[in-house]
């Protein structure tokens, strides 16, 4: 089992949730963060650390994002440390569908 990053990280990346991690497996996507799930020990302390809830615990529905955390997680790199969200982060937060409108087009 393992918690995943949901596209609603995407063009916000308000970061609260690298501070609490015991095991620090979070990755650091150039739109989003991501959770290594062969990292993550599933400890959930996370969750109520993102203001916009885009941390999820794996379950059937969220199959395709396990993949897409693991994949963002190999290329790029670990972050540990909170810092200032993405400039326009309070404008995309309650945006849809946005995996597709941004990073699946650029893969
Ligand atoms: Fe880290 Fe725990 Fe969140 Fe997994 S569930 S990413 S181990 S804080
Ligand atoms: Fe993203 Fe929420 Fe963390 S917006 S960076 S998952 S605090």
């Amino acid at each position: 089992m393992t918690y995943i990053v949901t596209d609603r990280c995407i063009n916000c990346k308000y970061t609260d949730c690298v501070e609490v991690c015991p095991v620090d497996c979070f990755y650091e996507h150039e739109l989003m963060l991501v959770i290594n799930p062969e990292e993550c020990i599933d400890c959930g302390v996370c969750v109520p650390e993102c203001p916009i809830d885009a941390i999820k615990e794996e379950s059937f529905n969220l199959i395709e994002w396990i993949e897409i955390n693991k994949n963002l997680s190999e290329e790029s790199p670990n972050i540990t440390k909170q810092k200032d969200p993405l400039i326009n982060a309070d404008k995309y937060k309650d945006e849809e569908g946005k995996y597709e409108k941004y990073i699946s087009k650029v893969r």
